[in-house]
C-alpha cells in the first residue's frame, strides 16, 4: 500500500457530515492537523477521551496531543478562538503556544464585522442565512485589502493606522444604513487588549510546514464548511464567503505543495442543509422531522434545525469534480437503519428536460428524480467490517459510488470513533 504524506478532508455536501469525527480518526495517523478555511462558522462535534468536545476554530488533533495550525485562510475571531481556549480548558485540555499556531496573515474577525452583517441580512431581500459569526465581511474586508491581520497586533503604530482605514470603509456604510458607527478608539483598545493572549500564537505558517514535511511528518489539513457552500462551486448566493475546495488547502496555508495531498471527501447518506437556499432533495413534513430526529440534526453553532432530505448524487458528483475529492467517507449510515426503502436523487427534472448537472443557480422548478433501493431491517450501528454489514446497506454503498464516481473507502456507523469502517485509509497507513 502505498503511504501518503498529508491528507485533506473536506465537507462534500452542505457542511455538518461528520468532518470532525472522520478528521479525529486520521489525527491519530498525522503528525499536524491545519485549518485552512472558514472561521467559527464552522462547528465540530466529536466525542474523544470518553467526552464530547464542540469545536468551532481548534484544529480536532489537539485532542490527540497532535500540534494545530490555523492557516492564513481562515479568518479569526481572537475571542471566540479565547472563549474556546478557556472551554476546552475546562474539560481538561490545555492549548499552549507550542500546541497551536496562528498564521500572521490571518485576517481577524472582529464586532463590526457582526455588526455590518446582521444589518446586510436584515436588509436582503431574500436572506442567505447565513451563521451571523462576521465570517462574509472578514472575508470582504481581506480582498479589500484592509483587513486587520494577526501579525498587525504586534506594532501599535500601524494598528492605529489600519483601525482608521478599516473604519473608514465600514462607518460610511453603517451610517448609510442609519446604524451606529463604531469609533476608533474603542476598536483600537479591543485589539490592544487581545494582543498579549493572541500574540505568543502567531508565527509565519509556510516554512513550518515546510520543515514538518521534510522530516518526514504526516499533515493532515482539517476543511471547514463544504464544496456545495463554497463562493464560486456551491449554490450561490447561498453560500460562504470562503473557498472551501481542496485547493484552498495550498492557499489558505501558504504551502503550495498541499496540492499533492490525498483528498477525502465526507458526505452524509443523506442530505442536510442549515440557511437558506434551493436542496432539491428536502423532505419537508413527517419524513423530514423523523430524519432530522434520528440523526440529532441541530446546528453544533446555533442550534438551528437542519433542513433533512435524500442523498442527492448530482450535487455531490458535482462537488467531488470541483472539490477534487478523490474518495469519500460515507457517515451516518446507520440513521437510515429500519427505513423500508431509500431514495438517491440521480438527476433533476426542470421544464421539462432532464438535467445531469446542477444548474448554475438551483431553481424552485427544479424536481428530484430518485431512484428507489430497498432498505435494510437489521441495525447497522457500530458495525466495523464492510461484509458485516446488511446486503442492502452494501448495495447502496456500492450504487453511491457507481453514481458519484469515486469509491467509499469509510463507512461511519455511529459517533464514537471506532464505529466506523475503514476500507482503506488515505494516509495509506493500517489504523
Ligand atoms: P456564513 O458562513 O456564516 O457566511 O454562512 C453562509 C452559509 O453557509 C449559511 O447557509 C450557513 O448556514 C452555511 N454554513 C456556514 N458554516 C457552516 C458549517 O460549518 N456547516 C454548515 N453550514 C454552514
Amino acid at each position: 500500500m502505498k503511504t501518503n504524506q498529508q491528507c485533506i478532508v473536506m465537507g462534500a455536501q452542505w457542511g455538518d457530515e461528520g468532518k470532525g469525527k472522520i478528521v479525529d480518526l486520521l489525527a491519530a495517523q498525522a503528525d499536524r492537523v491545519i485549518r485552512f478555511n472558514g472561521g467559527n462558522n464552522a462547528g465540530h462535534t466529536l466525542v474523544a477521551r470518553g467526552k464530547m468536545w464542540k469545536l468551532n476554530l481548534l484544529p480536532c488533533g489537539l485532542l490527540h496531543g497532535r500540534p494545530g495550525i490555523i492557516g492564513s485562510g481562515v479568518v479569526l475571531n481572537p475571542e471566540a478562538l479565547f472563549r474556546e481556549m478557556d472551554a476546552v480548558q475546562q474539560q481538561g485540555l490545555d492549548v499552549s503556544p507550542d500546541q497551536l499556531i496562528v498564521s500572521d496573515r490571518t485576517a481577524l474577525v472582529l464586532p463590526v464585522h457582526h455588526q455590518v452583517e446582521a444589518a446586510e441580512e436584515s436588509r436582503r431581500r431574500r436572506p442567505i442565512g447565513t451563521t451571523l459569526r462576521g465570517i462574509g465581511p472578514a472575508i470582504q474586508d481581506k480582498a479589500g485589502r484592509r483587513a486587520i491581520r494577526a501579525g498587525d497586533l504586534a506594532d501599535a503604530a500601524l494598528l492605529e493606522e489600519r483601525v482608521e482605514d478599516l473604519l473608514s470603509y465600514h462607518n460610511a456604510l453603517l451610517t448609510g444604513w442609519g446604524e451606529p458607527t463604531v469609533k476608533k478608539e474603542t476598536l483600537l483598545q479591543q485589539l490592544l487588549a487581545l494582543a498579549p493572549r493572541l500574540l505568543p500564537y502567531v508565527a509565519a505558517v509556510p516554512p513550518l510546514l515546510e520543515a514538518s514535511a521534510r522530516t518526514g511528518e504526516r499533515l493532515l489539513y482539517e476543511g471547514a464548511q463544504a464544496i456545495l457552500l463554497d463562493v464560486d462551486h456551491g449554490t450561490y448566493p447561498y453560500v460562504t464567503s470562503s473557498h472551501t475546495a481542496a485547493a484552498q488547502a495550498a492557499l489558505g496555508t501558504g504551502y503550495g505543495a498541499a496540492v499533492q495531498a490525498t483528498v477525502l471527501g465526507v458526505c452524509k447518506a443523506y442530505t442536510t442543509r442549515v440557511g437558506n437556499g434551493l436542496f432539491p432533495t428536502e423532505l419537508s413534513g413527517p419524513e423530514g422531522d423523523a430524519l432530522r430526529e434520528r440523526g440529532g440534526e441541530y446546528g453544533v453553532n446555533t442550534g438551528r434545525p437542519r433542513r433533512c432530505g435524500w442523498f442527492d448524487a448530482v450535487t455531490v458528483r458535482a462537488g467531488i469534480r470541483a472539490g477534487g475529492i478523490q474518495s469519500l467517507a460515507l457517515t451516518k449510515l446507520d440513521v437510515l437503519d429500519g427505513m423500508v426503502e431509500v431514495k438517491v436523487a440521480t438527476g433533476y427534472r426542470f421544464k421539462g428536460q432532464l438535467l445531469k448537472e446542477p444548474p448554475a443557480s438551483l431553481s424552485e422548478e427544479l424536481n428530484a428524480v430518485y431512484e428507489t433501493l430497498p432498505g435494510w431491517r437489521r441495525p447497522t450501528a457500530g458495525i466495523r467490517d464492510f461484509q458485516e454489514l446488511p446486503e442492502e446497506a452494501r448495495n447502496f454503498v456500492r450504487r453511491i459510488e457507481e453514481l458519484v464516481d469515486v469509491p467509499v473507502t469509510m463507512v461511519s456507523t455511529g459517533a464514537h470513533r471506532d464505529d466506523t469502517i475503514v476500507l482503506e485509509s488515505p494516509f495509506g497507513v493500517a489504523s
